[in-house]
């Protein structure tokens, strides 16, 4: 094993903090490989060996996450350059296109990651696929509005679309007020790029976790060693 009493998530996470410079503003990713490097970040805040840092958060979980380690917020508004987004994935092709939003967080991790110098990936081994859907779902936010009539014609898309929900059966809501649902696709995503194009042009899409040609690097943490995939 690499680094005793880590898990794979945290040493992608440790490689990704040794990207990061004083003086850097940063996109704060979403979900558990994150959360990680976040708590990270704030210890190497908080000793001072690193300073002058500030973060975009991607959802309202990370907002929280870095304020409790005092690291100073900041918007796009304000700094629309990030010089780095670390984030988690659900799935990552030999193309380095990856599905994200299984943290429910697609949206904002888009609009912040797009602003990105360098969009670092940091994942386990586990979500390596050589194609594209065949891990587990597509997430893909939905207007409430209509909500029928979007997921019926997500299920005219190869897949089998059904609303995320919650334990109760309540529709899972995102920190947008949006709904989610999952896309399944039996063998896969044939062609991302064609589905991508789909989704941003309907009506009551919000947005979809295809996440293709953003990430510059994808950090993976492998049982006995960790791979740095570049474009
Ligand atoms: C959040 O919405 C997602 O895009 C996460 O980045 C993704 O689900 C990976 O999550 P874990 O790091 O928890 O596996």
């Amino acid at each position: 094993m690499i680094g005793k009493n880590m898990n794979l998530k945290e040493e992608a996470a440790k490689k990704a903090l040794s990207f990061v410079k004083s003086g850097m503003i940063l996109g704060l990713g979403t979900g558990s490989t994150a959360a990680y490097f976040v708590d990270m970040l704030g210890e190497k805040i908080s000793t001072g060996e690193l300073v002058d840092i500030r973060g975009v958060p991607t959802s309202k979980e990370t907002e929280v996450r870095a304020r409790k380690w005092g690291i100073p917020i900041v918007r796009l508004g304000e700094y629309p350059k990030l010089s780095l987004a670390v984030d988690g994935a659900d799935e990552v092709d030999p193309a380095l296109n990856l599905i994200k939003g299984l943290g429910r967080a697609l949206l904002r991790e888009k609009i912040v990651e797009v602003h990105a110098e360098q969009f670092v990936v940091i994942v386990d081994d586990s979500k390596m696929v050589a194609r594209l859907g065949t891990r587990d779902a597509l997430p893909v936010e939905i207007l409430p509005f209509e909500a029928e009539a979007h997921i019926r014609w997500l299920n005219t898309l190869g897949c089998r679309a059904e609303l995320w929900t919650e334990d109760d059966s309540s529709p899972a809501v995102t920190d947008n007020g949006n709904y989610l649902v999952k896309c399944w696709f039996k063998e896969g995503i044939a062609n991302a790029y064609e589905l991508a194009q789909a989704l941003s042009t309907r009506p009551g899409i919000v947005e979809h976790g295809l996440f293709l040609d953003m990430a510059t690097k994808v950090i993976v943490a492998e049982d006995k060693n960790i791979r740095i995939l570049e474009k």
